[in-house]
């Protein structure tokens, strides 16, 4: 069967049973208190709490959905037969609707039925329980209403039956989970406690269930293949790349993790992510320089990072049309990724040979080759691991640590201080949070900002948005500017923790430098930003606000410069 197929059957089948089909959410998600949507239950986090909320919202307390995710958890992982960085995820929902018994039976009736999945083949596991959450003996009674015998129902603690929260404090539970083969297909999370961010279970009021099953597993189990990597959904991707080898060295771990990080680059692309040294850009920065130096150790033609692109929108396009739509903008990232790590990996590689050379790479070492040649560290890991060299990975992580210390006090100095140039440029620096604002509304949540610099002259500001901006755009973001500074709004300041800060929805696109405690600048409820000021008192300050010129910056960046007063 292929993957379409189980897709559809999928939701055709949980229609049946009275969901709503729901299509999968963005990668970046819109709770922002965690980068990556790494679980379909995410979307529907406040209707685990909030029944009625889903009946208002979905118009019913049953949904399902099959969620594009990315978990840089299983990064090492990847190249084994089951993990993936980037997979998807189909899962069932219920808010306050049916719970145990209901999903266990909906799961076998699926998994037998639809599927024809052969009852030898599958095992099964429940929560054993611990001080705090009783051993799930309702799971276990429904498996065995079921027809399934004891003996094929395993038991574990908290580490592998019990999930969640997303993000610091959420619905959670103990799990029951469905083994094909002996690989984990699916999961099937009760939600009944709500974490808090001290780690204190409560009971919710209602009860909920969150399920997730990877559909390349299930495809890898439908197709009868031995690793993910065989299914339909990666077949074309392994073929691609082996066409382009030149010298067929046919490394199969490396062939693997290209398949995998390709894939996921255009997924985070195609969602509106930009490489970069922050946040989702750097994952996704990550990624795209281990496929580029794995390409160079097999040889690839030069053009493979475009051919791959090719393949991973022909096997998805039919369930995710834009990405045909945004394909030459996912080759123009891609390409200009590659073109600007290809100069420095050479030299990169021979740095690596001179530093290796007494068989440790030490946190220093590590951190000259992240600093000065760009390599994320999976690669220097990678490369340790090719040349059975030790890596010290926690006294690399020690001197991130120390270095975005000093760059802190760099900015806090460069834009501190009375009568120093940041109170020279505190109107440009508030007229950039306006800017920044206007264009997530006039252009949509996409734009972040990627970049800016300030000069008494003028402020330039880069953000993330395909297109060049209409004549009608650039109109509307000025204006929306020009009358917020004739509004004359005070802007406020306040000390607050970062994660309250995020949580207030103040936008942050620089975490990594952030300290614990952070100030929240705010123009009314019109703009809201972790920063390091200096502001204006009052937006009437600023006097007026003109856009000089809108361009490209970088494939996917625009760039405005503009002047005030
Ligand atoms: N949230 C659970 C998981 O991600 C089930 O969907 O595994």
């Amino acid at each position: 069967m292929d993957s379409d197929k189980i897709c559809r059957k999928f939701t055709e089948f949980f229609e049946r049973k009275g969901h709503v089909i729901v299509p999968s959410d963005s990668l970046l998600p819109t709770d922002r208190s965690v980068l990556l949507t790494t679980a379909g239950m995410q979307q529907f986090k406040p209707y685990f709490s909030d029944a009625d909320k889903a009946q208002q919202v979905l118009c019913c307390t049953r949904a399902a959905s099959i969620q594009k995710c990315f978990r840089t958890s299983d990064l090492d992982e990847v190249g084994d037969d089951t993990h993936l960085t980037f997979f998807e995820m189909l899962g069932n929902f219920s808010f306050g609707d049916y719970f145990k018994e209901g999903a266990i039976k909906f799961a076998w009736e699926f998994l037998t039925e639809e599927m024809k999945v052969s009852n030898e083949k599958m095992h099964f596991s429940v929560f054993e329980g611990d001080k705090e959450v009783p051993f799930d003996k309702e799971s276990v009674e429904a498996w065995k209403k079921i027809g399934i015998t004891e003996d094929k129902i395993k038991k574990f603690g908290r580490g592998d039956n019990f999930w969640g929260p997303t993000g610091e404090e959420g619905p959670c539970g103990p799990t029951a989970e469905i083994y094909v083969n002996d690989v984990e297909v699916w999961n099937l999370v009760f939600n009944e406690y709500y974490m808090d961010r001290k780690m204190k279970l409560t009971k919710l009021k209602q009860q909920g269930v969150d399920t997730g099953m990877g559909l390349e597993r299930l495809a890898m189990v439908m197709q009868g293949k031995k690793s993910i990597f065989e299914t339909d959904l990666f077949e074309p991707i392994m073929k691609k790349i082996k066409e382009l080898e030149k010298e067929k060295k046919v490394e199969e771990r490396a062939m693997r993790v290209i398949a995998d990080h390709a894939k996921g680059s255009v997924f985070l692309i195609n969602d509106g992510i930009r490489p970069s040294n922050v946040e989702q850009g750097y994952i996704l920065r990550r990624i795209m320089r281990r496929v580029i130096r794995y390409a160079k150790l097999l040889e690839l033609r030069s053009d493979y990072f475009d051919e791959l692109v090719k393949v991973v929108v022909k096997i998805y396009k039919k369930r995710y049309p834009e990405l045909e739509k945004n394909e030459k903008e996912i080759i123009a990232v891609v390409d200009e990724e590659k073109a600007k790590f290809e100069k420095s990996l050479s030299n990169g590689l021979r740095q690596f040979e001179k530093l290796s050379k007494d068989n440790e790479i030490s946190g220093a070492d590590a951190f000259l080759l992240y600093q000065s040649y760009g390599f994320p560290l999976e690669i220097t890991k990678d490369l340790a691991q090719e040349k059975c060299v030790k890596i010290d990975e926690k006294a690399f992580e020690a001197e991130v640590k120390k270095h975005q210390k000093a760059s802190r006090a760099g900015v806090e100095k460069k834009f501190g201080g009375a009568g120093g140039f940041g109170e020279r440029v505190a109107r440009q620096h508030t007229a950039t949070h306006l800017l920044h604002s206007a264009l997530r509304q006039v252009l949509g949540d996409h734009v972040q900002q990627a970049g800016s610099d300030l000069t008494p002259e003028r402020l330039r500001f880069d953000f993330t948005h395909p297109k060049k901006l209409t004549d009608e755009e650039k109109q509307r973001v000025e204006a929306i500017v020009n009358d917020r500074i004739k509004e004359a709004i005070p802007v406020t300041v306040e000390k607050m923790k970062y994660k309250d800060a995020v949580k207030a929805g103040a936008l942050a696109f620089f975490k990594e430098k952030y300290p614990e405690e952070v100030s929240v600048y705010s123009v009314g409820h019109f703009s809201k930003e972790i920063c390091a000021g200096p502001h204006v008192k009052n937006t009437s300050e600023i006097g007026g606000f003109k856009i000089k010129k809108e361009e490209a910056s970088a494939a996917g960046v625009r760039r405005i410069k503009a002047v005030v007063g």
